[in-house]
């Protein structure tokens, strides 16, 4: 399986997914690296991995296009997104239909949404009181965070976090939930139907 990784920040996620492919524990390659900036610290870390990077570069009428040239230059079969900071266009969910991923930092459906990213969602979190909180792999779709849950895993939330401990706790989870979740793709181990996600069993104890 060929994978394409989007990201706009830091790239730990796609650190984790690159680092995953080579050790194999994902039976799959990531063959590019979509970034939504120039100066997005993921694009180093490509680099260093021998990734292809591609810094968008169009306006926003003409970001889909572009997108979609890369994926097909490159044949990719599933899309991560990884801390991306523009919303994917409509016709690029369409083709990609249950084929593009994406990790928030918190459990959804609560603390999803537009504007609901970095801080925000962990300030937001302690602000409610909640007592747990997590990482939430989903499907893309037309809208912010609404997409079918793939995998979910929580954390506590204790008391006296800041925003910025209970980003390390979630992210530090995210690092092992987002290859797990691509891994099941790459096994052919999900089933969707509409809005439900089926992990299937291993068939075989090898099988990741
Ligand atoms: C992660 O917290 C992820 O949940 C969110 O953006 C952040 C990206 O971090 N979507 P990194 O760039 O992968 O380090």
């Amino acid at each position: 399986m060929r994978i394409a990784v989007f990201a706009s920040g830091g790239g730990s996620n796609f650190q984790a997914i690159a680092d995953a492919c080579l050790d194999e524990s994902i039976p799959a390659e990531v063959v590019c690296c979509i970034a939504s900036r120039p100066d997005a610290g993921v694009i180093e870390r490509a680099k260093h991995l021998e990734i292809d990077v591609h810094v968008l570069s169009s306006s926003p009428e003409g970001i889909a296009g572009e997108i979609l040239r890369v994926l097909d230059q490159k044949n990719v079969d599933l899309i991560a997104l990884a801390g991306f900071m523009k919303m994917i266009p409509e016709s690029v969910v369409r083709l990609y239909r249950n084929r593009i991923l994406n990790i928030h930092p918190a459990l959804l459906p609560d603390f999803g949404g537009k504007g609901m990213y970095g801080m925000n969602v962990h300030r937001a979190v302690i602000e409610s009181g909640a007592s747990e909180s997590g990482a939430t792999v989903h499907l893309v779709d037309e809208h912010y965070d609404t997409g079918a849950v793939v995998l979910q895993e929580s954390v506590n939330v204790e008391e006296n976090d800041s925003p910025e401990d209970l980003a390390e706790r979630v992210l530090h989870v995210e690092h092992r939930l987002y290859p797990r979740a691509i891994a099941l793709f790459a096994n052919d181990r999900v089933r969707i139907e509409g809005r439900h996600v089926e992990i299937l069993e291993r068939d075989s104890p090898d099988d990741n």
